[in-house]
């Protein structure tokens, strides 16, 4: 009887003075996962931005944080990883920027065509007040925007030649999820086909589309141009990402690796705009090579103002959903 008060007596003990050491010790070695899932392959700016990502943050907060990087829609395609966050399925994604429609209204400000003429007009919006303000417009619907990424400007290309704004007549293009680009095909005469990016592939390869527009990485990378007869240099838009997480996630993170995770973000945007460039070059000239050169149309200045003409009445169209403010800001940068 003796032995057993003894014992209840060191188990009291060890609960209320022990325990709850151990407890937190326990706590305090499990490391902090974050799931960050795209859909792009590796070898492209957000790929790399993403690796770039897991091995500052695991070198830096070592034992504290652990990425996990999901390439190639292996997890969550862009239509569904937005949800993914919510439901801290994932924690970390960067989707195109056509792609929040569900979620902020002013964001579709980059999917205008003929909006932005460069990179540098591009940074420069991104970087100012109104720019910024975007990174927290979907906070209010529980997503947090952290930094901005680039890819590069959009070219089109098609099973059929293509060098004015009329020759898209009666083509169905794949496009992303954005009802500007919808509406600015919509307005030439051609009509759009909403695919994932995962299926845009075997969507030309099939000929269930006729054409596409994006990136010269991402053209390379997914090997469209092996579906399709033409390209047109067109530059129209901006293809960029925003890296983006959930509000309960990012507040629920103690400070301090809150602000070094940020840190490192900075740091890794300024690497994925860098290669970002030098794929704009290296992945175009690939695709120019691939397909030949008298598959890719080049517009002379003239040609892309009528182009610029044709699909600018888009801007007016949408100007009061996004905010006419924003749009003012971001053509005069
Ligand atoms: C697309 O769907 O074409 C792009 O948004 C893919 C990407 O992430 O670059």
């Amino acid at each position: 009887m003796k032995e057993v008060r003894k014992f209840a007596l060191i188990f009291t003990l060890w609960s209320i003075l022990l325990a709850p050491v151990a407890g937190l010790m326990a706590a305090g070695q499990e490391p902090i996962k974050i799931r960050f899932s795209h859909v792009v392959s590796e070898n492209t700016p957000k790929g790399q931005g993403a690796l770039l990502f897991k091995k500052l943050a695991e070198e830096r907060l070592a034992g504290r944080v652990e990425v996990e990087v999901f390439p190639n829609s292996i997890r969550f395609t862009d239509e569904q990883v937005l949800l993914g966050l919510l439901f801290d399925d994932v924690q970390m994604a960067a989707p195109s920027l056509a792609k929040f429609r569900s979620f902020s209204d002013s964001i579709q400000v980059f999917d205008l065509p003929f909006l932005f003429n460069d990179l540098e007009q591009v940074h420069r919006f991104q970087s100012s007040e109104t720019g910024r303000n975007l990174l927290d417009s979907m906070i209010p619907r529980g997503i947090k925007g952290l930094s901005y990424w680039d890819n590069g400007m959009r070219v089109i290309s098609a099973n059929r030649s293509i060098r004015t704004p009329a020759d898209l007549a009666g083509l169905l293009l794949r496009i992303e999820p954005s009802a500007v680009i919808a509406a600015q095909y919509k307005s030439l005469g051609a009509n759009t086909f909403a695919l994932p990016f995962n299926r845009v592939s075997d969507g030309l390869r099939l000929g269930l589309v006729d054409g596409q527009e994006n990136s010269w990485s991402n053209i390379q990378s997914q090997r469209f141009h092996e579906f399709q007869d033409y390209l047109v240099e067109t530059n129209h838009s901006f293809q960029g990402y925003m890296v983006v997480t959930s509000v309960k996630f990012w507040d629920g993170l103690p400070a301090d690796i809150r602000e070094a995770l940020q840190q490192i973000l900075a740091e890794v945007s300024v690497e994925v705009n860098r290669i970002a460039v030098e794929k704009q070059r290296s992945s175009r000239e690939a695709v120019i090579t691939a397909m030949g050169p008298d598959r890719i149309v080049s517009l002379s200045d003239e040609e892309r103002a009528v182009w610029r003409q044709a699909m600018q009445p888009i801007w007016k169209e949408f100007e009061h959903q996004i905010g006419v403010e924003v749009v003012n800001a971001a053509a005069e940068e």
